[in-house]
Formats: C-alpha cells, structure tokens, sequence
C-alpha cells in the first residue's frame, strides 16, 4: 500500500466576483505511511473535505506537493477509493448491482464478478439482501453497500469524509466495529476525516487535529492502542485520558472557527 504525502500543500478556491481567493488549506505538511489508518480531525470548514478531495483527485494543490507512492494524482482512480457520508449507490439498481458497479465500467459481467459481489456484499454482512433496492435498506445498510461498492475495487487507499456522519449513535458503533475488522484484514492505507472524537481515537493510529480556517496541522496525537480494537477501548483510562485532550484542542479550533476568539 503506498504511502500519501503532503507538502507544504496549499488550496485556495477562487473568492466570490473577483474577491481575492480563499486559502481552504494552508501549508499543510503530513505523511500518512503505508497501511496507516489516520484520522483527520477539526471543526466544520477547516479543509478536511478539500484534503482528502486532492487525494482522490478531484482538486489540484495551488501550491506544494501531494504524492500518493511517491506521485503526483493526476485525477479520479478506482485505486483510491473514496466513502462519503451520503452512501454513493445508486437508488435503481440492487445491492448486487450496486457492488458490481465500478468493475463492470472496466470489465464485462461473468460469473466471477458475481462471485466478487457476493463475497464483498457478505464482508459487509449484507448477505440476503443482494436483490434489494437501497429504498428498501436502512442508513447503516446503505452504508455497507457503499462500502461494498468501493472495497470491490480492491483500492491501495481508502479516503472516507465523515462516511458514518448521517448514522445513528448504535448504528455508527457498528460501521465503525465493521470498518475496524476489514481494515484488520487488508490494512489499506486509510485517510479518515471526522469531526468526532471517539471515532477518530477508536479508528485511528494517528489523529491529525486541523487548526480552524485555513487549515493546517495543529497537531498529532499516536494513538497507542492495542489492536484489535474493539468499542471496548473507549472505557480505557488512556482512551479517556486522550478524549479530554482533544475536546480541549477541538473546542479552542471551533471557537475560532466560529469567530468567538482571534486565531
Ligand atoms: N468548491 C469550493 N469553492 C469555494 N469554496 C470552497 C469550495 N469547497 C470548499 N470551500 C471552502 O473551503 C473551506 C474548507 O471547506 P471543507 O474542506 O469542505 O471543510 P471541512 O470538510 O473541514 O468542513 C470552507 O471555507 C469552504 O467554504
Ligand atoms: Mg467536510
């Protein structure tokens, strides 16, 4: 798996009718290491999304560098495979189809890719429902078909934008369990953004904390977590102990990220 490198990374998004641009992150300088599972953490609008956007490819650095294995992204590839909070599947098709989706723009449909469907679709725990229309499902179904439909690419990458963000508390407990166990079987290298802090801590071995707008590292926490991890581990002294710490950290970014303090 390769490893995601920022340097000095900066995006700015053009201002509105000719006002200068807006600086969404700003120097931002991280290495996620090869099968590193990191979490980036901070409040609403501090550039998480724009981050995680340049790797999959849908924006360009203005300024710096973001190299995924040592090169520039030049677009979108199914190799990085993005999760976003409202569950990318399609509404008409099934939850087999749905799986099979990304495969079939690049391979005919045979017996095998049905075979590889059904195998990611029962990973997900969504076996028997291959024939249902997402309508049918619940939040936290539709969700394993999302994550079914990128995992069938088999991608070196995982990027995930607050992908549980829309669950209920119980439901959200179980993607993250789910999500635990399939990284512990193929550890991809995982870019996960949130603005929760038990999910970060129970995800991740690192969480990166964004400074409010523009975004940069503020700061990192190692998360020393024995693995696997279970939801269990939140009622540890050292889970708790980080907890505090970050509420404090996150609580000075979202006071200026909400104009309450000066940066
Ligand atoms: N396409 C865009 N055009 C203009 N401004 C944008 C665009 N996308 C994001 N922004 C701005 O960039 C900043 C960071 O946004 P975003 O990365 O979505 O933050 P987060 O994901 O941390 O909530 C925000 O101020 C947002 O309004
Ligand atoms: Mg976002």
């Amino acid at each position: 798996m390769p490893e995601v490198l920022f340097e000095d990374m900066s995006v700015e998004f053009p201002g509105p009718r000719g006002q200068a641009p807006r600086r969404a992150v700003s120097d931002l300088n991280l290495r996620v290491k090869d099968q590193e599972f990191v979490c980036l953490l901070g409040p609403s609008g501090c550039g998480k999304s724009t981050a995680l956007n340049v790797v999959a490819g849908f924006l360009q650095p203005t300024s710096g560098t973001m190299l995924v294995g040592g090169k520039p992204v030049k677009g979108p590839n199914p190799d990085r495979g993005v999760v976003f909070q409202d569950a990318n599947i399609f509404p008409w098709l099934s939850v087999e189809e749905n799986a099979m989706f990304g495969p079939l723009l690049r391979e005919r449909k045979s017996a095998k890719l049905r075979d590889r469907a059904r195998e990611m679709i029962e990973r997900v725990g969504l076996q028997g429902f291959e024939q249902h229309l997402p309508l049918e499902l619940s939040g936290g179904m539709r969700q394993r078909v999302g994550l079914a439909r990128t995992l069938i690419n088999d991608p070196s990458v995982l990027l995930m934008d607050e992908p549980f963000g829309a669950l209920d508390a119980q439901t959200r407990i179980l993607m993250q369990e789910l999500l635990l166990e399939l990284w512990e079987r193929d550890r991809k290298t995982v870019i996960f953004v949130t603005h929760d802090i038990n999910e970060a801590l129970l995800l991740g071995d690192r969480v990166v904390v964004m400074s409010a707008s523009p975004g940069r590292v503020k700061e990192v926490v190692e998360v020393d977590l024995p693995r696997p991890r279970s939801f269990d581990v939140t009622d540890e002294p050292q889970f708790i102990e980080m907890r505090k710490h970050l509420m404090e950290e996150l609580h000075s970014e979202s006071e200026k990220a909400e104009g309450l303090k000066t940066p």
